[in-house]
């Protein structure tokens, strides 16, 4: 198969035409790898979609490059929102750092976790750590410390788990950068190559803020008179 793609490498995007038989992204990286540029660097390990750490941009979209299936004229980048440290390698220790906010189990209560409960937080626990929704969240333009939605995720899967006792603890540390700076826009959902609803999740702990006497701090009160907390009669 004669294909042609191109790859982006400091900051441009570098053309590459090439004739094989490979089928998935990975697979066509190392055949540029062994055939035409020794130097091209990403990463990858289990290759069957288990490890996360392949994971890059096609055509301006996440992908995991050992699943994704190659086709001409793609164009491949690195992740967003982590720096680049060679190629389609970033730095995910940004990211890595939001994890140590609390997010396992605290206060262990010593109850059996029946089916239904176990359901509720499977899904969050499949999570491989590959970063698609920190590269595609465009929240990170304007805020640079907010929460991982990875961790947001996480936090809510504990917040849920039956066998937790401290779970104001876990929605107090997302009230800071976290579930109020999120435009809900969805993104982190559409890319997770696990199918979690991260967005789904981060609605859920705002809603179970409220029950812990939080509230949307962007939210402007209104009173009445409508007046929004303007005193118009000094006016
Ligand atoms: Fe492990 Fe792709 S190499 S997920």
């Amino acid at each position: 198969m004669n294909l042609k793609i191109e790859i982006k490498r400091d900051g441009i995007f570098k053309k590459f035409e090439l004739n094989s038989n490979a089928t998935t992204l990975l697979n066509v990286l190392e055949f540029i790898k062994e055939n035409i540029d020794s130097t091209l660097s990403f990463k990858s390990s289990c290759k069957s979609g288990v490890c996360g750490s392949c994971a890059v941009r096609v055509n301006e979209k996440e992908v995991l490059a050992c699943e994704y299936k190659v086709q001409d004229g793609d164009k491949i980048e690195p992740l967003q929102n982590l720096n680049v440290m060679r190629d389609l390698i970033v730095d995910y220790e940004n990211g890595l750092k939001t994890l140590k906010n609390r997010v396992y189990l605290e206060s262990y209560k010593n109850i059996k976790v029946n089916i239904e409960d176990e359901r509720l937080y499977r899904k969050q626990s499949s999570c491989i750590l590959c970063f698609s929704c920190y590269s595609s969240c465009p929240v990170y333009e304007f805020n640079p410390k907010f929460l991982a939605p990875f961790t947001l995720s996480r936090v809510y899967r504990y917040v849920v788990d039956t066998r937790e006792d401290s779970k104001k603890s876990k929605i107090d540390i997302v009230q800071q950068n976290g579930i109020w700076d999120c435009t809900l826009c969805g993104n982190c959902s559409l890319v997770c190559p696990k199918g979690i609803d991260i967005k789904g999740d981060i609605f859920m702990l705002r809603n179970q803020s409220g029950s812990y006497g939080y509230s949307d701090p962007n939210f402007v009160q209104f009173d009445s008179f409508g007046s929004g907390g303007i005193n118009f009669s000094s006016f």
